[in-house]
């Protein structure tokens, strides 16, 4: 693992590792993949621009995430069914955050329950909720939520339905029955989920609530309206609806349209340091990857993640310091533009 130098390297050397048709879940994105190819070629449509005679001797990456101090901009996205990529699944992942000080969002599709979470890392933590057809279920997952030491649940709002993976198909992925998901499935995931259900969550928690895939002004409004803490720009790693907007593309509207009103997150193709510094340039309080993550876990478990984590924060620091900058807060809109050609 340790002639891995980057991100991609990550990539490279997961597929190489991973059965195809377990990685293609991973890797892959919805029919013919136009968002998923996207999401990472729009970072190269934005440009930095560096301030120069800044002293940067000393570059502090740690911000707050609705209150909770972390190490860095930069957290561990919700991804389900680690355990194909390694026993330690989501126990490895969570403990790589709480170790690195990084936030980590876990799924609905754990195969680990909260509480053994819980025990083995006391790092911070939101939930990732997919309201089950059965209410009574996810109002138990709630509560077990609660008691277990999640700070904030970040509703997924971009999977009414699931997106057509061809890759799956093409390759007979299924999910493996053995792998124990005790808080939900993707099936039974609640089809007429609106937004006059969002009172019923906030009724059944008193966690501050954040909704994961918004790319719109439109449904931006509406949510800071309904009072929710945070807003997640994502389009679902380009698994759902092909052809939506990349993310950092779909960042400026909601950051302007949420207009201070609450946290704005984004997710979609971050493979570097620069790519977050882009996202925070932009408005975002901080960024989250899956796939890297994932791919850190597929190499070396824990440690794979560990050193993930660690190369992107390596990354993030420098890009921050070369931009002329010593801390997340400091970088602003000056500091970006839309590509010229
Ligand atoms: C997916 C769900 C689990 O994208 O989020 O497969």
């Amino acid at each position: 693992m340790n002639e891995l130098l980057n991100v991609g390297e990550f990539l490279d050397a997961a597929a190489a590792k991973i059965d195809p048709a377990v990685w293609c879940y991973f890797e892959g994105g919805a029919e013919d993949e136009v968002t998923l190819r996207e999401n990472l070629a729009a970072f190269s449509r934005w440009q930095l621009r560096p301030r120069m005679l800044v002293d940067v001797g000393e570059i502090n990456l740690e911000t707050t995430l609705l209150g909770a101090t972390v190490s860095m901009p930069l957290g561990i996205a919700p991804f389900a069914l680690q355990r194909l990529l390694d026993p330690g699944a989501e126990r490895a992942t969570t403990c790589a955050a709480a170790t690195a000080g990084a936030l980590a969002v876990v799924p609905t599709l754990t195969s680990y329950r909260h509480a053994e979470l819980q025990a083995a890392a006391d790092g911070p933590r939101w939930l990732q909720l997919y309201v089950q057809t059965d209410r009574a279920r996810t109002l138990d997952h709630l509560a077990e939520a609660r008691e277990t030491g999640y700070t904030a649940v970040a509703l997924t709002v971009d999977l009414p339905l699931i997106g057509r993976r061809e890759r799956d198909l093409r390759l007979g992925f299924a999910i493996p029955p053995e792998i124990p998901l005790h808080y939900g499935t993707l099936v039974d995931v609640d089809p007429t989920l609106t937004w006059r259900d969002l009172e019923w969550i906030r009724a059944a928690t008193d966690l501050p609530l954040v909704l994961k895939g918004i790319v719109t002004r439109e449904d931006t409004v509406l949510a800071a309206e309904h009072g929710v803490d945070g807003i997640w720009v994502s389009n679902h790693g380009g698994r759902q609806l092909d052809g939506v907007a990349p993310p950092i593309d779909a960042l400026p509207e909601v950051v302007e349209a949420a207009d201070g009103r609450c946290e704005v997150y984004v997710d979609g193709g971050f493979r570097r340091g620069s790519d977050v510094v882009k996202a925070l340039a932009l408005g975002a309080r901080a960024a989250f990857v899956a796939r890297p993550i994932a791919a850190g876990l597929a190499v070396d478990g824990e440690a794979g993640v560990s050193r993930v984590l660690e190369l992107l924060r390596d990354e993030i620091a420098l890009a921050l310091g070369l931009l002329g900058c010593t801390s997340p807060e400091q970088v602003s809109r000056a500091h970006i533009q839309r590509a010229l050609s």
